[in-house]
C-alpha cells in the first residue's frame, strides 16, 4: 500500500495544475462498448465536500464517451442505509443529460450498507458486454463486501476502486480486479483529478469494443466491421466463414492488416452464416472474433414497377431492382382496361425502363412487367396507368376587337406555363402587296401605335391580356390575319432584328 500511495503523491506533486484536465483525444469517443455502474458511497462518513468532488470527478471521467446501447452505458448507484439507484444504465444516452444528472445527486447520509448495494449491482450488470463496477468510497467500514464482490467478479464484472486516502487497503485490495496498479486508486480528494486519465485508460482497456459487427446485410452479401488492432506492416487478419448447414465448406480469406471491414459476397439468401476473424501478428496474441448473421430473403426483379412521364400518347414504365446477372429478359404487356387489345414488348434483362407509345389519351391501361429469370422462374408485376387528356393547343381563343378606327385589340388564351414572350405578325388581307409585318412582344401589355410600329403604314395593333406562357404557333383569321409564335426573349429579339434589320 505504501508504494502505491507514494506513487500518487509523487504524481500530484510533479504535475503542474494546468495539465490536470488535458484534452481528450477524439478517438476515444466511439472506442468502446460496455456497461459501467458507479457505486458511490453516499453515507454519513463522507463529507459533503468530498461527495460533490467525487461526483464532479465521475462526470469528467465519462465525458469523452459516446453513450447508450452499443457504446458505453453508465449507471449510478448510491450506497447508504438502503441502496439508491440514481439512474440506470439505459437512462442517459447523451452526455448532456448524463452530466446534468450528475450535478443533481443528493447526499444520502446514513450507514454504509455496501453489501445491499452490491446485491442491486449484481442484478444490473448482467448484459453480455464488458462490465465494470466503479466503486468510489472513503473506504470507511464498508461492511463484509468480500463475498458479494467475488460473486460480481464471477459474473464477469471488473471491479475498479477509487478510494479517498483513509480507506482500509486490505479490503479494497481483495475487492479489486487485478492489476492493482491501474484498477485501485487511493487519492487525496483535493487532487483527485490527477487520476482521471489513468483511470479512464484503464476503463477503456476493459470496454474497448472487441467485436465483429455486421454493418450491412443484403440477400447475397454482408459487410463485417471490427476495431482495427493491426497495421499493414505488423500483421494481417485471417477470416473464415460458412453457412451453418454442415455441408457448406468453409471459405477462408486473408485481409490486409490496415483493414477494418470486409464484404462477403455470393452468399445465399435467407441463410444463417457464422464468420470469424483472427488478427495474426507475431508481436501479440489476439482473440478470435466471431459473429452469426442471417442474410435477407431474396428479392426477385421486378419487385417494384412505376409509371412516370405520362403524356396523352405515351407512358414511361420503370421497374427494379436491376438484376442483369439473373434476368434473361423482360416482357411488357399492356392494354386498355377493361378489355383492350393486349400489346407486347420484349426487352433485354439489362433494361429497367421503357416508354410505351401510340396510346390513347385520357385512357387507363393495365401494364404488366414480367421477368424471365435464368433459373427459369418467371416473376410478374402489374400497374394501372393513365395517359393524360389530349392537350389543348398552347394558344387559343385569339380575338381581335376594333378599338378605334385605326386600332384593334388582340387578346388570346395561353395554355402552358413558362414562356417569356410572343412573336406576333399581321398582314392586310386584301392587299396585293407583300405587306406581312411582325414584331416582338415581351411585356404583358403592349400597344402598337403608328409612330412606333415597325411599319407605320400598317394599321396599329393593340395587344393586351398578354400572358407570359408558352404556346405554339397558331393561325387564326379575322379581318386581319394574325400569326402567333411564342419565343424565348433572346430568340425573339434575334428574330426581330433579322426580320427588320
Ligand atoms: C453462433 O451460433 C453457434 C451455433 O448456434 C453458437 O455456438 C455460437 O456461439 C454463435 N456465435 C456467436 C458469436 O454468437
Ligand atoms: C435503372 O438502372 C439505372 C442504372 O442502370 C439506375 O440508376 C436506376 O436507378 C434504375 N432504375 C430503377 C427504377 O431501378
Amino acid at each position: 500500500m505504501k508504494g502505491f500511495l507514494l506513487r500518487c503523491v509523487f504524481l500530484w506533486t510533479m504535475l503542474p495544475r494546468s495539465n490536470m484536465q488535458s484534452a481528450v483525444p477524439a478517438t476515444v469517443l466511439n472506442c468502446c462498448e460496455g456497461d459501467v455502474l458507479i457505486l458511490l458511497d453516499s453515507s454519513g462518513s463522507i463529507a459533503n465536500y468530498e461527495f460533490s468532488r467525487l461526483l464532479r470527478f465521475a462526470g469528467e471521467l465519462f465525458q469523452p464517451f459516446s453513450l447508450g446501447r452499443g457504446h458505453v452505458r453508465v449507471g449510478l448507484l448510491q450506497v447508504g442505509t438502503k441502496p439508491n439507484l440514481v439512474f440506470g444504465l439505459d437512462d442517459h444516452s447523451s452526455q448532456e443529460s448524463l452530466q446534468k444528472a450528475m450535478q443533481h445527486v443528493s447526499h444520502l447520509q446514513g450507514d454504509t450498507n455496501t453489501v445491499a448495494a452490491l446485491g442491486v449491482a449484481q442484478q444490473l450488470l448482467t448484459e453480455n458486454v464488458p462490465k465494470i463496477l466503479l466503486w468510489m468510497t472513503d473506504g470507511v467500514q464498508p461492511g463484509d463486501v468480500d463475498e458479494p464482490m467475488t460473486k460480481l467478479k464471477a459474473q464477469g464484472v471488473s471491479v475498479l476502486i477509487v478510494s479517498t486516502i483513509h480507506g482500509n487497503y486490505q479490503v479494497l485490495q481483495r475487492a479489486v480486479t487485478p492489476p492493482l496498479e491501474s484498477h485501485l486508486y487511493s487519492v487525496d480528494i483535493d487532487n483527485i483529478e490527477i487520476i482521471t486519465e489513468d483511470l479512464r485508460e484503464a476503463i477503456i482497456k476493459i470496454i474497448r469494443a472487441e467485436r465483429l459487427r455486421v454493418v450491412h446485410l443484403t440477400s447475397h452479401s454482408a459487410v463485417l466491421q471490427w476495431r482495427p488492432v493491426l497495421s499493414a506492416d505488423n500483421g494481417y487478419y485471417e477470416l473464415w466463414y460458412n453457412s451453418m448447414s454442415d455441408t457448406d465448406p468453409v471459405t477462408r480469406r486473408t485481409v490486409s492488416g490496415d483493414s477494418s471491414w470486409v464484404e462477403l459476397t455470393n452468399l445465399q439468401p435467407d441463410t444463417t452464416y457464422t464468420a470469424s476473424l483472427r488478427p495474426e501478428s507475431n508481436q501479440r496474441l489476439f482473440n478470435t472474433l466471431s459473429v452469426n448473421f442471417t442474410t435477407l430473403p431474396d428479392v426477385l426483379s421486378p419487385s417494384v414497377v412505376s409509371v412516370s412521364d405520362s403524356g396523352p400518347h405515351q407512358i414511361r414504365v420503370s421497374w427494379g431492382p436491376l438484376q442483369p446477372a439473373r434476368v434473361l429478359r423482360y416482357t411488357l404487356e399492356y392494354g386498355v382496361i377493361p378489355s383492350g387489345r393486349v400489346q407486347t414488348v420484349t426487352l433485354h434483362g439489362q433494361k429497367n425502363s421503357t416508354v410505351l407509345r401510340g396510346l390513347e389519351p385520357g385512357t387507363q391501361y393495365l401494364v404488366t412487367v414480367s421477368a424471365l429469370h435464368k433459373n427459369g422462374r418467371e416473376i410478374a408485376m402489374s400497374v394501372k396507368a393513365c395517359t393524360q387528356e389530349a392537350a389543348l393547343p398552347a394558344l387559343t381563343d385569339l380575338r381581335l376587337t376594333p378599338v378605334e378606327r385605326q386600332e384593334v385589340q388582340v387578346t388570346w388564351q395561353a395554355n402552358q406555363e413558362g414562356l417569356k414572350g410572343y412573336w406576333l405578325s399581321w398582314e392586310r388581307e386584301n392587299s396585293h402587296m407583300s405587306s406581312s409585318k411582325s414584331s416582338c412582344l415581351s411585356v404583358p401589355y403592349f400597344t402598337f401605335d403608328t409612330a412606333h410600329t415597325p411599319c407605320p403604314e400598317q394599321p396599329s395593333v393593340c395587344v393586351s391580356s398578354l400572358q407570359f406562357r408558352p404556346g405554339r404557333r397558331v393561325m387564326l383569321h379575322s379581318r386581319e390575319s394574325l400569326r402567333f409564335q411564342p419565343q424565348g426573349l433572346t430568340d425573339c429579339s434575334r428574330v426581330c432584328s433579322k426580320k427588320h434589320g
